[in-house]
């Protein structure tokens, strides 16, 4: 077997591993790192792969895994939340450039939620996967042929990227409310 052959004989949960490590080491890095040069363009690099990772899951995995994993918990209906919220803070940082107030709010709760997504797809997801007569070879296949394609012509607009242009949402955040002036009540000294 030719080092071609093996690599492409990664399986699929092994190649989506190999994401949540790629990814967790750019939200270190982000963290570790103080240039804003430097951080827009790790920011551009965790949202393609971010976009990537989520497209061939939703693409393969996870309906493989609705098919044939036993789900009593709900848990991929909670993933699929989990990767709404992801889509949405990533179609407002493509919208931004990376200068503007909230921007590294918005980056932050993004690793966030991805990290937590992570723990419970290698915590709870994976284990379960495992139990299934799934053949993550083949479907790891399929799925290393669809990330080689969205890395050579790009990722299409899904539904949240459509969503958040047309509402024409700012970078800042819709939470408006809880930066207005109040008459804040304190205790008397
Ligand atoms: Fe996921």
């Amino acid at each position: 077997m030719t080092k071609k052959q093996r690599i492409r004989k990664e399986t699929a949960i092994s190649m989506l591993k190999n994401d949540h490590q790629k990814v967790k080491g750019l939200f270190e890095k982000f963290e570790n790192t103080s240039s804003s040069k430097a951080k827009q363009k790790i920011v551009s690099d965790a949202l393609m792969e971010l976009k990537i990772h989520a497209s061939i899951e939703e693409e393969f995995f996870y309906p493989a895994l609705r098919q044939e994993m036993d789900d009593e918990e709900g848990l991929m209906d909670e993933a699929d939340e989990e990767h709404h919220v992801a889509k949405v803070l990533i179609a407002e940082l493509e919208a931004m450039r990376g200068n503007e107030y909230h921007w590294e709010a918005k980056f932050k709760v993004l690793a966030e939620n991805v990290r937590h997504h992570i723990k419970e797809e290698e915590g709870e997801i994976f284990p379960e996967a495992k139990k299934t007569a799934i053949d993550f070879v083949a479907l790891g296949t399929s799925m290393a042929d669809m990330k080689a394609r969205l890395i050579r012509e790009g990722v299409p607009r899904d539904a949240e990227a459509k969503m958040v242009g047309k509402r024409g949402l700012r970078g800042d955040s819709p939470a408006k409310k809880a930066q207005q002036k109040l008459q804040v009540p304190t205790k008397a000294a």
